[in-house]
């Protein structure tokens, strides 16, 4: 008990450093400044989200930011925490996945010297340490239930209670959540507070995935380019088109964070002045968004793109037959539901057809009659058995 103490709880000292972060591997904790921390938000989606913040930060309103992992929702609190005018105030992050259930409490709130075994002193807790500043929840849809009831108290009262004390501590921290979870279906779910979620949620901030902002994928990489090839001593780095080109044709499911990893590993294995398509290490599979409308030409363009920097041959002609193909399967061979899906003519969907080498070609009129011409192909589809001639070269 005490050695899990004494690992995980650091008292804040007396003038508390600007940033103080318990992470997750036992809860070591680094101060550091507030780093002044270039954000890349060239895409116009990330135009609004900066636009966004500013907004947002001046207040003391809690804001939850939502996103997925590595979508740069700790740089995003930092950023709320810069521009507010607590700015100069400690910036702590803590995060709740990390800390131990029977601790918890002790962590966030402080305690009483004796209040517990191994409590050998008084110490306060993060949300003392935040004092003036901002606390950053992270990870907060991990908050133990029982902490939850604390916490919003806390926010109710805008007072703590240390672990073993009687006498209230008032608090003037600005609270920050971040989760990548749905803590509404957590909540309909009973495992996170609907009641704290409207107290962590007056203001949300929705980080879409990178795949959603694709023009910030080429600055981010020429950040992180610059970022490492000055800490690893290659100042004479750069990325070459091909590789540009893979960078902006992959998914990034593991976004910003993915990103930075990739760049940093090409930095330091970089065989020469120029960092090629194949020395990126874009080894997750693209992820298609589930958001089909909106996601739909991003998604295409990451694959012909990535397709067109790996020379697939004959691509124009495997992407056509692949669509016609896809739409006649589907439709179970009959040509007018096939054009339908695809929003063309039966009269077009039918010389895309023949091209293919499905239908016969039209004859002039008077020259015969032609097959299929009640819709339906009269056998099962050919496209699925033998593909038919290249199209253009009927
Ligand atoms: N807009 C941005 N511009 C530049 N760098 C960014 C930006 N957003 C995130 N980063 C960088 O990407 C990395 C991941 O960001 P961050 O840790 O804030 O993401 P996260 O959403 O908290 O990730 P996780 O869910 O894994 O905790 C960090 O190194 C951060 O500095
Ligand atoms: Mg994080």
């Amino acid at each position: 008990m005490r050695d899990a103490y004494s690992r995980h709880a650091v008292v804040p000292p007396a003038a508390p450093p600007r940033v103080l972060s318990l992470d997750a591997t036992g809860g070591r904790v680094q101060p550091q400044t507030v780093r002044a921390t270039a954000m890349v938000f060239e895409d116009p989606v990330s135009k609004v989200l900066e636009a966004d913040l500013a907004r947002i930060a001046p207040s003391d309103a809690s804001v939850l930011v939502v996103g997925e992992t590595g979508t740069g929702k700790e740089l995003v609190a930092r950023r709320i925490h810069q521009l507010s005018p607590r700015g100069r105030g400690p910036f702590v992050a803590v995060n709740c996945g990390a800390l131990a259930e029977s601790l918890a409490d002790a962590e966030l709130f402080g305690h009483e010297k004796g209040a517990f075994t191994g409590a050998l002193r008084t110490q306060p807790g993060w949300f003392e340490a935040a004092n003036g500043g901002t606390l950053l929840l992270d990870e907060v849809g991990d908050l133990p239930l029982s902490l939850q009831v604390k916490l919003l108290r806390v926010l109710q009262e805008r007072e703590v209670v240390r672990v073993g004390a009687r006498q209230a501590i008032p608090v003037d921290v600005r609270i920050v959540a971040a989760t990548n979870v749905d803590l509404d279906g957590a909540g309909a779910a009973g495992r996170f507070r609907e009641d704290l979620l409207f107290r962590l949620n007056v203001a949300t901030v929705a980080l879409p995935p990178l795949r959603a902002r694709p023009g910030d994928i080429r600055p981010l990489a020429g950040h992180f380019l610059e970022l490492y090839r000055r800490r690893l001593g290659r100042p004479e780095l750069t990325f070459t088109p091909a590789a540009l080109a893979a960078l902006a044709a992959y998914g990034w499911p593991g976004n910003i964070r993915e990103l930075e990893n990739v760049v940093h590993n090409a930095v330091l294995l970089a065989r020469g002045r120029r960092i090629e398509a194949d020395e990126l290490r874009l080894t997750r599979a693209l992820r298609l968004p589930a958001e089909a409308p909106a996601g739909l030409e991003d998604t295409l363009r990451a694959l012909f793109e990535r397709a067109l920097v790996d020379a697939e041959p004959e691509l124009f002609d495997r992407v056509t037959r692949l669509l016609i193909r896809s739409a006649f399967d589907l439709s179970q061979g009959n040509q007018v539901r096939a054009a339908e899906r695809l929003g063309l003519s039966r009269n077009a969907f039918r010389t895309q057809l023949a091209h293919l080498g499905v239908i016969p070609h039209r004859r002039r009129r008077g020259a015969g009659s032609e097959a299929g011409e009640g819709g339906d192909l009269p056998c099962p589809s050919p496209l699925r058995e033998t593909p038919g001639p290249s199209l253009g070269s009927p």
